[in-house]
């Protein structure tokens, strides 16, 4: 298992780190024998898992459930499990008690969207054993304040924004950055003025590693098919044809078989 300090040791070697997300202890066992280094309970899970039309709507309890599940499957991986809407603005106080759930829940580190607002969290969540992942760019919690899925950093002064944002992430204690959905050359250069590695999806391919979301790297969802995603399964024509086949034999009495069946 990729432990904590060999995130940047992983950078300064110029090794990629790949990250996947993962909700259920069944991709979970799968994951475990893979060689992905990062489980990410995202906060996606709002949308893949529960059927939510945004990541707004994730819980806690939700988000912890999903921990459980994930590290009963997959004992030999790294998780991070997402800070879900608003856990980290209430109160300093809340924002520890939500990620101490997280962790004894079988995370091992915890990922915030934004840093302001947050510089004191986390500080303290770092200070105190917690390590933190910092998210910036498309953060889908604001998806209200930025009127949508869009594409950020697009302009010089949103980009000197984006540099000062990862430098101050970094400087609270960060151990890695998930930069979502900006410009490649922007990205390129947030993973060149940090010691820490960027993980990238969206921002191009000069980032220290990527994340996708299992169910869209899947193809479980035709149709949502953004710039940045890259199909690895036709998943829903192949789940589709298992559940036909399977209806089918049971309607033409083809299954069970002997074979499937107890004899006394
Ligand atoms: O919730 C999530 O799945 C994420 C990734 C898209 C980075 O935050």
């Amino acid at each position: 298992m990729i432990t904590v300090p060999e995130f940047k040791k992983k950078k300064a070697k110029g090794e990629k780190i790949t990250w996947i997300t993962c909700y259920d202890s069944s991709f979970a066992r799968i994951l475990n024998e893979s060689p992905i280094d990062v489980l990410l309970i995202g906060d996606s899970s709002a949308m893949t898992m529960q059927g939510y039309d945004s990541t707004i709507h994730s819980t806690l309890p939700a988000i912890a459930g999903f921990v459980n599940a994930v590290s009963k499957g997959a004992n030999n991986k790294f998780i991070v499990a997402d800070m879900p809407f608003l856990s980290t603005r209430r109160s300093l106080e809340s924002g520890v008690n939500a990620a101490d759930t997280l962790l004894k829940a079988g995370a091992h580190a915890v990922k915030i969207e934004g840093i302001r607002g947050n510089e004191k969290l986390v500080t303290h969540l770092v200070e105190s054993g917690i390590p933190v992942v910092g998210h910036l760019g498309l953060t889908p919690q604001f998806v209200n304040a930025f009127g949508g899925m869009k594409v950020q950093a697009k302009s010089a002064e949103d980009q000197d924004l984006l540099m000062k944002e990862a430098k101050l992430f970094e400087d609270c204690g960060a151990f890695s950055l998930v930069l979502e959905c900006v410009p490649s050359k922007i990205a390129t250069q947030v993973t060149q003025l940090l010691k820490i590695p960027t993980i990238g999806i969206g921002a191009g391919n000069e980032v220290d590693g990527q994340v996708l979301v299992l169910q869209d790297l899947l193809g479980f969802n035709p149709n949502f098919k953004p710039k940045f995603l890259r199909h690895y399964l036709n998943g829903y024509e192949l789940f589709k044809g298992a559940f036909e086949r399977y209806h089918q034999d049971v309607v033409n009495g083809n299954f069970p078989n002997d074979q499937e069946s107890y004899s006394s």
